[in-house]
């Protein structure tokens, strides 16, 4: 039977790189034998535009009955004045809750071709390859109460919870220690236990959970700390888990140990493998529209797409050695355009990588 996907291009630069992860599906489907069917909806900015609501009813009813979802980015200047629960960001977390997306593994690898693009000096990120899990459902992002309010004495005050159940901690845990045992075997938990009762308590949690995964090397971290550790000595990690805000954090400082966020993808999961794939990179504004951004990260997440979802193992092998054939051609879009590279645009990326399959 074939399986649905939903195409969720959002705002910004979102349409123009889904467009090129869509060529590839169709080129999958075409010569690959690929069986699936694409639907397509609206979400963020543009479908506030259309129906006045970031999230409408009929697109979180399609991403409820669909196998898989592939979402572009939300997000831009022109929406930014509206109320916060019509924000295209609402959008995203929306989904995310609505189909109980709670693990969010995000991939920091670098690519050899790309090492000269980071910022960090090459023997410190040659041959990285870290996996962050982020819960993604809970924490700050999500508790209550949250909201600003007028004190007795005047003055406005914001607010906002941190809380996590045993329950919310356990299933993230194990979700990463599973990834870990498929992996190195190391994962790092990154908390701030020595501050927050709430970290303390997912701290407890994990040191419990290991005694299921004795395979598994456990350490703790506080965020602070983890963030130093990430650009000081970044290959120390293999895993990391940690709760919603942090890993935001976190994992966009580790994108940029792999020369861009233009190039790394991302999985949201339930507990039955469905998935939200998305690139980590928001909708970039400032250059939308310009066919001048990088598809790699959206091609990368329907690689990840192939894989945890669709169980097409050999699928996603291939597409991720037609990125690796494309960055060897000397193909790169401006934001890791290097010396004596090719300077090319979005489409031209997408049909390289149609290609190289
Ligand atoms: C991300 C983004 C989102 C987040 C925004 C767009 C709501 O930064 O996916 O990392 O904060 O989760
Ligand atoms: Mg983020």
């Amino acid at each position: 039977m074939s399986k649905k996907i939903l195409i969720l291009p959002g705002d910004g630069i979102g349409p123009e790189i889904v467009a090129e992860a869509v060529k590839l599906i169709e080129r999958l489907r075409a010569d690959f034998g690929l069986n699936v069917e694409l639907e397509h909806g609206l979400i963020g900015g543009s479908a506030y535009d259309a129906k006045r609501h970031p999230l409408p009813e009929d697109t979180l009813r399609l991403a409820q009955a669909a196998d898989a979802v592939l979402l572009g980015a939300v997000g831009g200047h022109k929406w930014e004045s509206l109320p916060i629960a019509l924000r295209p960001e609402k959008g995203l977390l929306g989904l995310r809750a609505g189909l109980t997306l709670f693990s969010n593994l995000r991939p920091a690898i670098l690519y050899p071709q790309l090492a000269a693009a980071s910022t960090l000096k090459s023997e410190i990120v040659a041959g990285l390859d870290i996996m962050i899990v982020r819960e993604l459902t809970g924490g700050i992002y999500f508790g209550q109460p949250r909201g600003i309010r007028t004190l007795d004495n005047g003055e406005r005050q914001g607010f906002n919870t941190l809380v996590y159940s045993e329950s919310e901690i356990e299933r993230i845990g194990r979700s990463a220690f599973n990834i870990a045992m498929k992996r190195n075997k190391r994962l790092c938990s990154v908390d701030k236990a020595n501050v927050l009762e709430c970290t303390e308590l997912w701290r407890e949690i994990m040191t419990g959970l290991a005694k299921d995964y004795p395979e598994v090397e456990l350490t703790h971290m506080y965020v602070d700390n983890a963030a130093m550790q990430l650009v000081r000595a970044p290959k120390q990690f293999d895993v990391m888990v940690t709760t919603n805000m942090f890993g935001d954090i976190l994992s966009d400082c580790a994108a940029m140990l792999t020369g861009s966020i233009g190039m790394l993808p991302s999985a949201s999961l339930d507990a039955k493998g469905k998935g939200m794939y998305e690139p980590i990179h928001g909708s970039a504004p400032d250059i939308a529209g310009k066919g001048i951004a990088n598809p790699l990260a959206t091609i990368l997440s329907v690689a990840m797409m192939l894989r945890y979802t669709l169980n097409e193992q050999a699928l996603a092998q291939r597409v991720e050695r037609a990125v690796n054939k494309v960055l060897d051609q000397g193909l790169r879009t401006a934001d890791i355009h290097t010396a004596g590279c090719e300077k090319v645009g979005t489409a031209r990326i997408g049909d390289a990588v149609c290609a190289a399959l």
